[in-house]
């Protein structure tokens, strides 16, 4: 993995222009310390609103999936993090005497030891096999192998992918289902920038924070010499279209080194890092109308800020 990351940080800082690295690499431990607390933000309303999907709804959400109680199933989570809402589902699962196991799969080790930690105190009796992958990797290993599958796929994860990259996502995804296999697809909706923006800018500092451990991590694993005085968290929100943006800005002219690799920044060039892209219904249509994916159920809570679609592989 490390051989990875340093290959993409070679070709994302060595461009002339848009330079960019991939937002995966936040999450370190310290990478996933920061986002749980980020996710406790009074501007961070994400996780409070899927939350309330998942603590209020869960009945509806059961319902929506229409389970079969002679079936097993496989519940696949994409990028679990620290499980803290899912566990009301499988709770839930777990006393309704569903048949079924729990995999999670996460880029971050830590994330994952945390979640079967977690789980293991909360629900003694569930079956969880955490797995330690890039979810573009594991939806390679899905392969048709006769378990019905639930895949959850929460927190607007999606929307760090582009429209056409979501819809090759949802399509390869669909591609390793089998048939009435159910995704839970949980998305951030559209809504004021006011609302919005102060979730990736928050005023104590956390999600600048975050970015920029981006920075200490490449020193700390990759031996480069970035000054993180030198740099800014500089987020944007266009409203029109519905995409948040993160960048680092670079205050000054600078260089950084990673062994015989040279980097140079203009002041004020920007690196990108991630997207967040906002829904409605009529984008996740677009999204779905080249997969064989199709939209059953949406659940959303009671501002209409978070949206959960229940989709069906056919
Ligand atoms: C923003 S957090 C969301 C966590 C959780 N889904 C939620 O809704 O709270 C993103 C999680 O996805 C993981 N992640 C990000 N990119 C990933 C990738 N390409 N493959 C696997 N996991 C990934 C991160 O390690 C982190 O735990």
């Amino acid at each position: 993995m490390l051989e990875e990351f340093k290959n993409d940080v070679i070709e994302g800082l060595s461009r002339i222009t848009n330079k960019a690295l991939p937002s995966k690499y936040f999450y370190d431990k310290r990478g996933d310390d920061l986002f749980v607390k980020i996710t406790q933000l009074p501007e961070y309303y994400l996780t409070r609103a899927e939350m309330e999907i998942f603590q209020k709804r869960t009945a509806d959400i059961i319902a929506a999936l229409d389970l079969d109680s002679k079936k097993r199933y496989s519940l696949v989570e994409l990028g679990a993090g620290d499980g803290t809402k899912t566990v009301h589902l499988l709770r839930a699962l777990v006393e309704g005497n569903f048949d079924f196991e729990y995999l999670p799969v996460d880029i971050s080790s830590d994330a994952l030891d945390g979640i079967a930690a977690f789980l293991n105190a909360e629900l003694p009796a569930l079956a969880i096999k955490p797995s330690h992958s890039d979810y573009f990797k594991a939806l390679e290993n899905f392969k048709q192998d006769g378990t019905a599958k639930i895949i959850l796929f929460l927190g607007s994860n999606i929307g760090n992918l582009t429209d056409d990259q979501a819809t090759e996502f949802i399509y390869r995804l669909g591609s390793s289902l089998g048939v009435g296999d159910k995704i839970i697809l949980g998305v951030d909706l559209k809504k004021a920038k006011e609302i919005i923006l102060p979730a990736y800018n928050d005023q104590q500092g956390v999600t600048a924070e975050f970015n920029l451990n981006l920075l200490d991590r490449m020193n700390r694993e990759l031996g480069t010499n970035f000054k993180r005085t030198g740099f800014i968290h500089a987020p944007i929100y266009d409203e029109e279209v519905g995409i948040a943006k993160s960048y680092i800005k670079s205050l000054q002219r600078q260089s950084v080194t990673l062994g015989r690799h040279r980097f140079s920044f203009a002041k004020d060039e920007l690196i990108h890092l991630e997207v967040s892209r906002k829904y409605d219904d009529d984008v996740v249509k677009q999204i779905l109308s080249r997969t064989d994916i199709t939209w059953e159920h949406k659940i959303t809570d009671s501002n209409n800020f978070f949206a959960d679609y229940i989709l069906q592989r056919n």
